[in-house]
């Protein structure tokens, strides 16, 4: 790891057939920071986030993780990171209880420990009550919870999350700002992915637009809007235009009504 890069990419290619998935992006997450990588749905952020794990090959570019390379240590790296991803992972059958003790078991943690840190924290989150229900039985929201705290047990160097706060309400997500500044805290770093501007800017230290594979803006909350200060706009229209999120709504609804009503 070299002046505190815990995640270097550099040039990073992903092609799907012709779909340009990741499409020559470069960034660096460093040691102490929340990064959040930005963009509509479709951008490239679950892409860039399974080439960091290991659980795609790039095409072409650079990546390192903890100085190692994702495609021939896997397993260290793995060990080493708390991911959730877009799509609940999550064991339906059992309780929250039998989810953290099973997490303790495999990462070699103390039990006990564990229960009281996990406890802990389904308690800053309001959750505590559901500690002994099934998971299947839990809200959305309840359960992007669940998966939060089970990936930040071990206390990881990176935490990363494929946008995972969509679902929480506002004091959730407050709170959920205060664990992950403890894990910063502690020497962490976290990436993390979002379509809403609003997390990004509560939650990132430093922000990624992405939009079709390609990293269109880069920079702190305050670079980027002292960027669109010059611009003469609105950060949010600033992003809306870089993602071409900018048609009117409207527009859409008019030619969307006026397809359906010639089939009529
Ligand atoms: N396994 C795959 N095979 C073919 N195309 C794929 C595959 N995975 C992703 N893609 C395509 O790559 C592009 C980027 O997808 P990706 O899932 O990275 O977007 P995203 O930014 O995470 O979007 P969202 O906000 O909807 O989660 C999309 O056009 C998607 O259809
Ligand atoms: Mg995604």
């Amino acid at each position: 790891m070299i002046n505190n890069v815990m995640i270097s990419v550099k040039n990073l290619k992903k092609f799907f057939g012709d779909v340009k998935a990741v499409n020559n992006i470069s960034f660096n997450v460093n040691k102490g920071e929340i990064f959040g990588l930005l963009g509509p749905n479709g951008a490239g952020k679950t892409t860039t986030i399974k080439l960091l794990l290991g659980l795609l090959e790039s095409d072409e570019g650079e990546l390192e993780v903890l100085g190692m390379d994702p495609e021939k240590d896997e397993l260290q790296i793995k060990s080493r990171i708390g991911y959730v991803s877009e799509e609940p992972l999550i064991f339906k059958s059992l309780t929250p209880k039998d989810l953290f003790n099973f997490v303790a078991s495999i990462r070699g943690m103390d039990s006990e420990e564990t229960t009281e840190k996990a406890q802990q924290y389904l308690e800053s989150l309001g959750a505590l009550d559901y500690y002994n229900q099934l998971i299947a039985t839990l809200s959305h929201g309840n359960k992007q919870k669940i998966q939060i705290i089970a990936a930040i047990l071990h206390e990881p160097d990176i935490l990363i999350l494929d946008e995972p706060l969509a679902g929480l309400d506002a004091k959730s997500v407050k709170v959920m700002k205060e664990i992950l500044d403890m894990h910063l805290e502690k020497g962490g770093s976290v990436l993390f992915s979002t379509h809403i501007m609003e997390i990004a800017e509560e939650l990132c230290d430093r922000i990624g637009i992405i939009n079709k594979g390609k990293m269109v803006g880069i920079g702190t909350i305050d670079e980027l809007r002292a960027q669109s200060d010059k611009m003469g706009a609105r950060l949010e229209d600033v992003f809306l235009r870089l993602t071409e999120q900018d048609v009117s709504v409207k527009e859409i609804v008019k030619k969307l009504r006026k397809s359906f009503n010639n089939k009529n």
